[in-house]
């Protein structure tokens, strides 16, 4: 009985996995998996695959093929340093078992020239003998290491590989003493020698009688590297740990089979994090770029944590998520899109999650009354993004979708007293931009709590709302006393992980600048000119600063010739007068439309005017013709407020005239 009711817990689970599953590979073999179950709970059977090929795939296994790298690389060492090899080995077995394969959609858009159904294959025996299993315990169970070759490490060592070193890079201040120069000094070195191998056409230790052959055959190294049989994932860990039979069949798969380095944004399946092959070939070069190879150098000594300059991760000058970010890899907290639905039969749990966000918003939004907060929360038309923490719900975003309009109307945000200013706030709404990103929604409307306008600047939201008001007046609910912000995502941003890249240019940036410092190393004599009473000097005077890459700042080409600077004007003035947020600046203000104008407004300006001014050849420099532009923009903005139509125009109109100026080298870029 206790083991036809296990089955009927993970049928109960699989259900909900095919229902929430969007890619449709995964999907299917998650039906297949519950088909299974269910039939042999009606046969009262034990569950068989009945797959065409029964494990081990491929031959030799991985765990195999480690070992007879470890034995081919390092058999001569001493003993104590072939155990420190051991135990990199070990480790790394260890990731791969709880390595979370990416989907073959995900796949063919990384590598569109890999051999797809050979994937595919690989991926659906990874999920039904590996990956579900380990939430479903009436499955069996095998480790990937120990029925995969190598074809599969193939297709995961580079990615792999690149996240390992960018986890133990970040997690280094966290990390035992002891384990600190095996992970951040011996492993990244063991990774790039292992790769060789894995990719090598003729290395030997994939031979079937590698054993045999070799010299040091005689050392049973099989019997001392095995994946140790961890039931959840343990960063860096080569130890056992046991399984805690609460969380069985009760968090979502992506949590329970991820490896703590991946994130796993809502619960879905991860994006492939490397730039995208094609991508990078795509790419246009720039004259003046820093050449490939260069950069390429300057990351390989960024990704090596060796190479990293001792700085504490969670510092004062770490991004406000980035303790949500490593909490979210460990598993702390989860992101669950989550709704209420009319079609299908409630789930328990969801259900007190429900529960758990209508009193987190209840307490945090006391002006809301809290049965609106209730009808909402359960209304299957809006979703809430919510984070869990032990379960519990400690925040989320309720929101509703309008995808016809092209926004989605954030109702309610927030995150319980205790938990504030962690940078869950932050994290949230980075989740839930790369949730609208892949629903291709790409504008966020909200009416902000007077409280709250300062949280929503941070997150990118603006008062300047991108909208056509004609898309949401009579969809969004209108709030007294509340102010509407806007938010327009940009669907090239991983926004959950944009505070990380961002650091990571940084970093380059400042090798970049260590590199040229020492190419150009040289003194000068210091300057003795103030001594002589001079108290100025232009910054291009001081010896050696063009040679460090100074340019004169903000200062564009003058156009020496007239008529070139008259062609070139024209042109622009041209392009603004035609963009479609220059209507209200064609004229001169009317003072029957605008009473009071002259009156706040001392030196007007508009379009017409400076057409005839650059007929009457008034323009004879470039500063002229921009002091008036200029002049057109501020003026509207003194005289209107921030959320009428003109003080937008005005700030549209602005932003398209200097990309017109700067394409015309007029100013720098
Ligand atoms: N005013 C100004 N800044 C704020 C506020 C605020 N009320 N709340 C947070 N911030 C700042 C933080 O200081 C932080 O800034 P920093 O990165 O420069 O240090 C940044 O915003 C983000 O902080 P997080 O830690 O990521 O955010 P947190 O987890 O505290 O969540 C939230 C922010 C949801 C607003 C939370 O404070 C809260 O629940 N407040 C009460 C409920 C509320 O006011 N909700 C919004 C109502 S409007 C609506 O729901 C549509």
């Amino acid at each position: 009985m206790n083991r036809l009711l296990g089955i009927v817990l993970d049928v109960e689970y699989l259900y909900t996995c095919v229902h929430k599953e969007e890619d449709a590979d995964t999907k299917q073999v998650y039906f297949s998996l519950f088909k299974l179950l269910r039939k042999s709970i009606l046969q009262m059977g034990k569950p068989m695959l009945e797959a065409q090929e029964s494990p081990p795939f491929e031959k030799p296994s991985i765990e195999q093929g480690v070992n007879n790298f470890v034995q081919y690389k390092f058999s001569h060492l001493p003993s104590k340093e072939r155990q420190t090899i051991v135990e990199l080995a070990k480790m790394f077995l260890n990731q791969i078992n709880y390595w979370q394969l990416e989907t073959p959609s995900q796949r063919r858009l990384r590598v569109p020239n890999d051999d797809l159904a050979g994937y595919k294959a690989n991926y659906t025996r990874w999920l039904c003998y590996c990956n579900v299993p380990q939430f479903c315990d009436s499955l069996p169970r095998y480790e990937t290491t120990q029925i995969f070759g190598r074809t599969l490490l193939r297709s995961v060592f580079t990615v792999m590989r690149k996240q390992l070193l960018e986890q133990a890079r970040q997690e280094k201040d966290k990390l035992p003493p002891e384990k600190r120069t095996l992970i951040l000094t011996h492993f990244p070195k063991f990774l790039s020698m292992l790769e060789e191998e894995v990719y090598s056409h003729s290395s030997p230790i994939w031979s079937q009688d590698f054993l045999a052959g070799a010299s040091g055959g005689q050392i049973p190294i099989h019997t001392v590297i095995s994946a140790p049989p961890v039931a959840r994932p343990l960063y860096y860990s080569t130890s056992p740990v046991s399984v805690d039979p609460s969380t069985c069949g009760s968090v979502s798969p992506a949590r329970k089979t991820a490896s703590v380095l991946e994130s796993n944004p809502v619960g879905e399946k991860r994006k492939p994090s490397e730039p995208l092959p094609h991508e990078e070939t795509k790419r246009p070069r720039v004259v003046g770029d820093i050449p490939m190879d260069l950069i390429n150098e300057v990351m390989a000594t960024i990704t090596d944590p060796a190479a990293i300059p001792e700085t504490n991760l969670l510092s004062a000058h770490s991004a406000r998520d980035e303790a949500a970010r490593l909490e979210e890899r460990r598993g702390v907290i989860e992101f669950h899109v989550i709704g209420n639905s009319l079609n299908q039969k409630p789930n328990k749990r969801i259900l007190m999650w429900l529960v758990g966000l209508q009193n987190v918003f209840s307490h945090q939004l006391p002006r809301m009354p809290k049965e609106y907060i209730t009808r909402l929360v359960f209304d299957p038309k809006h979703k809430t993004l919510s984070l869990i923490k032990d379960g519990r719900v400690i925040g989320g975003i309720c929101f509703r979708m309008f995808p016809s309009q092209g926004f989605t109307e954030i109702v309610f945000c927030a995150v319980t007293s205790n938990e504030q200013v962690k940078g869950y706030g932050t994290h949230l709404m980075n989740h839930l931009k790369e949730y609208h990103i892949k629903h291709e929604i790409l504008n966020f409307l909200t009416y902000a709590d007077e409280y709250a306008i300062g949280y929503f600047k941070k997150q990118g939201f603006s008062k300047d709302i991108k909208v056509p008001k004609a898309k949401y007046v009579g969809y969004i609910k209108d709030y007294e006393g509340a102010t509407l912000m806007g938010c327009e995502l940009n669907p090239s941003i991983p926004y959950t992980e944009f505070s990380v890249i961002i650091k990571k240019q940084k970093e380059i940036i400042k090798k970049l600048i260590e590199r040229k410092q020492t190419q150009i190393r040289k003194v000068y004599p210091g300057l003795s000119c103030f001594k002589e009473g001079v108290r100025q000097i232009p910054i291009e005077c001081i010896p050696g600063i063009r040679e460090t890459g100074w340019k004169p700042v903000g200062k564009g080409k003058e156009l020496k010739d007239p008529d070139q600077l008259y062609n070139t004007l024209k042109t622009i003035l041209q392009h603004v007068k035609s963009h479609q947020n220059a209507w209200p600046f064609m004229e001169p203000v009317k003072k029957t439309e605008a009473p009071g104008y002259y009156q706040v407004i001392r030196f007007p300006m508009d379009l017409k005017t400076m057409s005839e001014r650059l007929k009457s050849r008034y323009y004879t420099t470039r500063k002229l013709f921009m002091a008036d532009m200029q002049r057109i923009f501020t003026n509207c903005r003194e005289y209107n407020p921030p959320e009428s139509e003109y003080y937008k125009c005005a700030n549209l109109l602005e932003k398209f005239f200097y990309t017109k100026i700067k394409e015309a080298g007029l100013i720098e870029k």
